[in-house]
């Protein structure tokens, strides 16, 4: 644990004052950052518990996100202002919509959806890259009051037939491709291939050919994006309740099974709205670039809605860190975009460090508008912390967040002056999150002690209210382990100043390159192979991705199947189940798994291991000799941080 640290300086009163206005009266706190939206009907209560006892914000409110994202700046000044900038070095375009044309598209787009029958309430799947369209059709399901459910364009057909049928939607928007570097990756094939196997079938899918790649359509049930245009007018904003379904992001969990994170339309765009000053220190005109896919939650709330919301100007970046063309390209976007602020991932920074560790990219321009970096989705190591910061000498800014939360929980909120005193923390609790450390028992740690990281009830607007469909999962992943607390999934500890530290998931989900994966579902379909008794799968960690899985495990009696092949038919195996994201590259065959004497496998310690960290063995594990087993494998396959020299 770092010693309590010098250099903290005193905490603004301004984040003193609203942080514990949030926490000592919520509904006071969130009731006056309502006023910050146009509501088409104001909320008769801010804060109630429903049917299941689960808190709702905002009951009796209506609106509608699409209007406060476009139409309310269309009508208030905005509407030549620029909305969104599309920058794809892949395609080599540059596109620039203003509020007024993206309205537009949106209304459009959203009457030719009304006229396939989709109407508030009705669920649509969005399978599409990083694309306008994939955006204009996210905003036109809010302008109907349809539920959207945004699937990450690299996962493959298994798991996005998964999503289909819990989301069972009316249409399925998608695209004739994606773009991987100089790669073309046909998406209209994965779809048809995940609606070959789903058992809901959508009534129909809209197409949008991209010129690089023609889909094959199937008459009378894909129909072709741009010729829909052609034939429709379009559609108004419908009014919906606060409590009322904005998307579904689905998420990986500990099974095979994602969870559907709900979002609903009141509470998101309140907190949003408030978050873009007070945690990103941003004004209405400013430019804001989250450097994120739409299939993430990032990709929702701070490429999409919460720029929009706030009257920014919002950049939609398809191509990578590097080779598109180069290493510089983040910092040729913000020069020639003003962007103000950027938000990115760890992993994509120490991208950019591999190939160019001297930063020569970054000499080509002067970056006056960029403020801030603001980073998340994985912790940040030091090293990458200060590389970025003495190259940009800018505040750096670690932030952690979550799918279910949707937007930050711990953060340096600079719009109330605080910055980050030095590396390795997420910083000060958000307003409205009561951050607290828990130890086994559910009491609060004292400081410097590290346990589960978890949220008291009530959690602030914005926040998953439910699963979709499925409130007993609800209850049982996140609120019934420590009673009155939301459970984060995450392990870390408070230092005495109050400060967060994340030190790691304590489930089954792993994060590879800022994507987050269940290794719990790749253990899943490792052990369907017929070879295999029983296997694990742990992250371990990637300098570049940060963490990625590998496979081990014990081949059943007789089996003699090599250690290459089996590695190969896995490698394959998810990789055509859950998609080449996952980065699953080592399988490795062992005599037996480390268990406790109760069965329970110790997947930590073969990650210790892997990492070459420090270990206790546990008093109660079965068969101490097989770490050695597992060490001396890993070191002969020169696999794990530990082994690579
Ligand atoms: N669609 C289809 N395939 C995809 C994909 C997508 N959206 N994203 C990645 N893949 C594929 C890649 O093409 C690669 O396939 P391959 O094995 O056939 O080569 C595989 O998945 C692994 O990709 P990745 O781990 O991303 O490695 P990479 O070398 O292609 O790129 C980085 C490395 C660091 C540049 C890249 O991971 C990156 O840009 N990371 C930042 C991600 C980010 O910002 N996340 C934040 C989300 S909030
Ligand atoms: P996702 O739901 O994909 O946003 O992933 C959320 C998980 O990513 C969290 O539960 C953390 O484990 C991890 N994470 C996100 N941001 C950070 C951060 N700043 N520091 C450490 N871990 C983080």
């Amino acid at each position: 644990m770092p010693e309590t640290m010098e250099t903290k300086t005193k905490k603004p009163s301004a984040y003193v004052e609203a942080y514990g206005k949030s926490i000592a009266d919520p509904e006071g706190f969130w009731g006056e950052q309502a006023g910050q939206i146009a509501w088409y009907k104001q909320p008769e209560q801010i804060l109630t518990t429903d049917e299941n006892g689960f808190y709702r914000w905002f009951k009796g409110g209506k609106l509608n996100t699409a209007y406060l994202a476009l139409d309310y700046h269309v009508e208030n000044g905005r509407a030549d202002q620029t909305a969104l900038i599309y920058d794809s070095p892949v395609t080599n375009t540059i596109r620039k919509y203003s509020y007024r044309e993206l309205r537009d598209m949106v209304a459009r787009f959203a009457g030719a959806m009304s006229g396939l029958g989709v109407s508030k309430g009705d669920t649509v799947v969005i399978y599409m890259p990083v694309i306008p369209e994939a955006v204009v059709a996210m905003l036109a399901c809010a302008r109907l009051g349809a539920i959207h459910s945004v699937v990450f364009g690299g996962f493959a057909p298994h798991e996005l037939c998964v999503r289909i049928d819990d989301a069972k939607p009316k249409i399925v928007i998608s695209a004739s491709c994606g773009i991987e570097f100089e790669k073309h990756i046909p998406y209209k094939p994965l779809l048809d291939k995940a609606l070959e196997v789903s058992k809901h079938q959508p009534d129909h899918t809209i197409i949008f050919q991209r010129p690089y790649v023609e889909a094959a359509m199937q008459p009378g049930r894909d129909l072709d994006y741009m010729e829909l245009l052609q034939n429709t007018g379009p559609a108004d904003c419908v009014p919906v309740d606060a409590h009322d379904p904005l998307y579904i992001l689905y998420t990986s969990g500990t099974t095979g099974k994602p969870k559907g994170i709900v979002r609903d339309n009141g509470g998101h765009a309140v907190a949003l709205k408030y978050s873009m000053q007070a945690v990103y220190g941003v004004d209405p005109g400013d430019v804001f670039w989250a450097a994120s896919d739409v299939g993430w939650a990032v990709g929702h709330s701070y490429l999409v809605y919460a720029p929009l919301i706030h009257g920014c100007t919002t950049v939609l970046f398809e191509g990578k860190p590097v080779r598109t063309p180069d290493a510089g390209t983040f910092w040729r976007i913000i020069k020639q975009h003003d962007v103000k602020v950027l938000f990115t991932a760890p992993t994509a920074i120490r991208a950019i460090k591999k190939e160019d560790p001297e930063g020569h990219h970054k000499r080509r321009f002067d970056l006056p508008s960029l403020k801030y970096l603001f980073l998340a989705g994985e912790r940040c190591d030091v090293a990458t912390y200060y590389w970025v910061k003495d190259l940009l000498r800018v505040p750096v800014i670690d932030h952690w967040w979550q799918t279910e939360s949707g937007w930050p929980m711990v953060a340096n909120m600079v719009g109330y002056g605080l910055v980050p005193p030095e590396p390795g923390s997420a910083g000060l609790p958000v307003c409205g999150y009561k951050v607290e450390i828990l130890g086994e028992d559910g009491k609060e740690l004292i400081p410097a002690q590290e346990g589960y990281v978890a949220v008291k009830l009530p959690l602030p607007p914005g926040c998953l209210p439910t699963l979709w469909e499925d409130d007993e999962r609800f209850r049982k992943s996140y609120l019934d382990r420590f009673p009155g607390y939301y459970m984060t999934g995450d392990g870390g500890y408070m230092d005495e100043d109050g400060y967060i530290y994340i030190m790691g998931r304590i489930d089954d989900v792993i994060n590879v390159s800022g994507h987050r994966l269940s290794t719990g579902e790749m253990e899943e379909m490792v052990a369907a192979h017929h070879a295999v008794a029983e296997c694990a799968v742990v992250g371990i960690a990637d300098e570049l991705r940060g963490q990625r899985p590998i496979g081990l495990v014990v081949l059943k009696d007789g089996q003699l199947i090599k250690e290459e092949q089996l590695e190969q038919e896995l490698v394959a195996l998810i990789r055509e189940k859950i998609g080449a994201v996952a980065y699953f590259r080592n399988v490795l065959v062992v005599p037996r798994l480390p268990k406790t004497r109760s069965g329970k496998i110790l997947r930590k310690i073969m990650r210790n291991i892997a990492d070459g960290d420090h270990y206790a063995i546990p008093s109660t594990i079965d068969d101490p000799a097989i770490l050695t087993e597992i060490h001396d494998k890993l070191k002969s396959r020169s696999i794990g941080k530990a082994f690579i020299l």
